[in-house]
């Protein structure tokens, strides 16, 4: 039996809006193998309709592109701890799960580049993908094509993510955001997250706290987020630093120390940085 892996992201990271992401521990696997007709377990049930399962719609999508005939799978849902709508790349570990499995059925005629390649292109935006193929703390872009440069991350950083009983759709997170911003802003943006590169490189705890200063997004995402409020105070006082994970609702905590905090309704999870990313493996 052949099951894949997938990992939870976190991207932005504070001013790396769009760009910047990291791979955490919290994982997704689902077991697949060829089958006459598709066969879908284990999963919650609007999601046993392979037109309605993001990871089949990907895995099509590659049979798509490269001129195949569809080869039908079964497949299920062994374990699932990656929470949808909260900002920790569910749906970029579903695109990614359905490119890989593809590349694995059709005998491995993708180079990770391409996976990557595709991957993005399906999801919109390479900051949650990246980390999930190439692991780590990644910044990526677009030109032509894909773009991604992987970062060391210093592995005693902590990241407490702190995931609400409630979702935010990306797409309304989005909408909140300015259609333009000003030089001050930009230039902000652009010297912080190199900052922040730096400090969680090096394991700068001082200089991750002055650099998670975002002027493009979180000033106008905090506000749907309620008790945001409460884990930036908790942060300033206990040497963290806290942003928005994604497009939210999570919020993540960055520390070198664990954290002794709760919420009611929130569910929080120590993470470390995980530097694989998705792969497969035969059982
Ligand atoms: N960079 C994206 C955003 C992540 O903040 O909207 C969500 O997919």
């Amino acid at each position: 039996m052949k099951i894949i892996r997938t990992y939870a992201t976190s991207a932005n990271l504070g001013p790396g809006f769009d760009c910047f992401g990291i791979c955490l521990n919290l994982y997704n696997e689902y077991s697949f193998e060829k089958s006459d007709d598709y066969e879908i377990k284990e999963f919650n049930e609007k999601f046993c309709n392979p037109t309605n399962n993001l990871i089949i719609k990907s895995y099509e999508e590659v049979f798509k592109l490269l001129n195949k005939n569809i080869i039908p799978i079964k497949l299920t849902e062994l374990v699932h701890n990656i929470p949808s709508s909260r900002g920790l790349g569910s749906s970029a570990s579903c695109i990614v799960s359905g490119v890989m499995i593809a590349n694995d059925i059709l005998g491995n005629v993708l180079s990770v580049d391409e996976v990557f390649q595709i991957a993005s292109s399906i999801e919109g935006h390479p900051d949650n993908v990246a980390p999930l193929i190439f692991g780590g703390l990644t910044c990526s872009f677009k030109n032509e094509v894909f773009h991604t440069i992987k970062f060391n991350c210093d592995e005693n950083f902590k990241f407490t993510v702190c995931i609400p009983s409630f979702e935010l759709k990306t797409s309304v997170a989005r909408s909140v955001l300015p259609k333009s911003i000003s030089m001050a802003d930009a230039v902000s943006n652009i010297s912080h997250s190199v900052a922040l590169i730096k400090a969680l490189e090096t394991g700068d705890m001082e200089l991750l706290k002055i650099a998670n200063v975002d002027k493009l997004h979180e000033t106008y995402r905090l506000p749907l987020i309620n008790e945001s409020n409460y884990f930036k105070d908790f942060a300033e006082n206990n040497n963290a630093t806290c942003m928005i994970s994604g497009a939210g609702p999570t919020i993540l905590l960055i520390s070198k120390d664990s954290l002794n905090i709760s919420l009611n309704d929130w569910q929080i999870i120590e993470q470390s940085v995980n530097n694989q990313g998705a792969y497969i493996y035969e059982k």
